[in-house]
């Protein structure tokens, strides 16, 4: 089989590549080693920053979002005893919008599906070939177990954090930049109303919790807990306690409401930077590429903003012959990763408990500063929001 590009993942980077490819006339295919189902259903991010709001709806991809997602003008950063609205539209002018990856996904699949594009699904043994030539190709088992090659001009790795392609770039060739965390983040989906009109992001002595949604009737929630934490040891009465603890109920008034927990999860937090994100004919995009921590919810955004930029920089190459943008590309989407990569790296340190008192003052000193001065509202609400495409 041939093609032009072969994409390898059809998470969200690799679906919207797909697309922002063909509407440049440059066809592409998708090689996918879970089914269309499971990657459809795995619940992950739920905010998407204003930038890749305005990506989507320029790439006629946003008419579910437009009537569906809760547009937000802000976030709360409370800590116990005080709750702080920070207004992104009035510092910034720039919003951000709740719709899961999961719906994301949905209307990628749905648009590539009724455009005819090549997926394929449940492969197994990919594996990248002869990416320092001008004819690169991937291997793979499909479905049925047969040895198959697609043969392409580009290879775009959006295969996560897990994909073959990082790895396919020659050790002396490439570098990585790698921190990890002492703690995790427990997170649960409820069947209820969220409790609040906009995100809250707490910092409490037990640890960070956060209050995010999905809809108006879904909750998303999630607590700091130890590495290496089973969630078998955390019962739904014992996590709706903690919640509430950490949240402040009954601060103000407020109240959480629980409801019935119908997915519960324990999420590692890492940051991770593969550099450089070109290595001949293999381009990285996505997770695979760089990992952040959740903390600020960048990880799905940043992914949209690589594709973002390597789509008509491919496009440049393939159909016009001008290679520039393709060889800028490693570099132009650094300068974005390492931006999002400190941002994220500043929310979760600003936020999580570490068990050290110095640690604690400094961290309610910095909130308090960012939630009162103008300056530091918006450092965070420029971050947030998301910087524009290209930054
Ligand atoms: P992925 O979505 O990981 O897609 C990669 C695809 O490649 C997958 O479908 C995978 O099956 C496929 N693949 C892997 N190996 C192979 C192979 N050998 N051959 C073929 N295909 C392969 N971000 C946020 O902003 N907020 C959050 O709350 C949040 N929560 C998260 C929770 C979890 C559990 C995880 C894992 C991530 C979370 N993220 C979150 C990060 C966000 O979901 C990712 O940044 C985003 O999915 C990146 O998209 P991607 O397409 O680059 O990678
Ligand atoms: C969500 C996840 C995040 O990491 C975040 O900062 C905000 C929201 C979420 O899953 O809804």
């Amino acid at each position: 089989e041939r093609t032009r590009v072969a994409i390898i993942g059809a998470g969200p980077s690799g679906m919207l590549l797909a697309h922002l490819l063909a509407q440049r006339g440059v066809e592409s295919v998708v090689l996918e080693s879970r089914s269309e189902e499971y990657v459809a259903s795995r619940i992950r991010a739920g905010i998407l920053e204003q930038s890749t709001v305005d990506l989507l709806r320029e790439a006629g991809l946003a008419g579910r979002l437009d009537r569906e997602a809760q547009e937000h003008r802000g976030i709360y950063l409370q800590w116990p005893e005080e709750r702080h609205h920070l207004d992104f539209v009035a510092l910034t002018g720039r919003t951000v919008h709740v719709y899961g990856q999961t719906e994301v996904q949905k209307d990628l699949v749905a648009a590539r599906t009724a455009a005819g594009q090549r997926v394929h699904y449940e492969i197994g043994d990919t594996a990248l070939h002869d990416l320092e030539s001008d004819h690169p190709s991937v291997t793979f088992t499909d479905r049925a177990g047969r040895a198959r090659r697609v043969a392409a001009e580009v290879v775009v790795g959006c295969d996560g954090s897990f994909g073959p392609s990082r790895a396919a770039v020659p050790e002396a060739a490439r570098r990585t930049w790698e921190k990890t965390y002492p703690y995790s983040w427990l997170g649960i989906l409820a069947d209820v109303a969220p409790s609040t009109d906009e995100l809250i992001y707490a910092w409490h002595p037990d640890g960070f919790a956060m209050h995010s949604m999905r809809s108006s009737t879904v909750s998303r929630l999630y607590l700091q807990v130890p590495n290496g934490t089973d969630v078998d040891d955390w019962s739904d009465d014992r996590i709706w306690e903690a919640l509430a603890t950490r949240l402040g109920h009954g601060q103000d008034g407020w109240q959480l409401t629980p409801g019935p927990v119908t997915e519960k999860s324990v999420l590692p937090m890492r940051s991770f930077v593969q550099t450089p994100m070109r290595h001949g004919r293999l381009f990285l995009a996505g997770d695979a590429g760089h990992i952040v921590p959740p903390t600020g919810a960048k990880g799905l955004n940043l992914a949209v903003a690589d594709v973002g930029l390597l789509a008509p920089a491919l496009a440049a190459w393939l159909v016009d012959g001008d290679r520039r943008p393709a060889e800028a590309y490693a570099e132009t989407a650094l300068r974005r990763v390492w931006r999002c990569t400190h941002f994220s790296w500043w929310m979760t340190s600003m936020l999580h408990t570490s068990g050290d008192p110095f640690d604690a003052q400094l961290q309610l000193s910095q909130l308090r500063w960012v939630a009162s001065s103008e300056a530091g509202a918006t450092g965070l609400a420029e971050n947030y929001a998301g910087l524009p495409i290209g930054f």
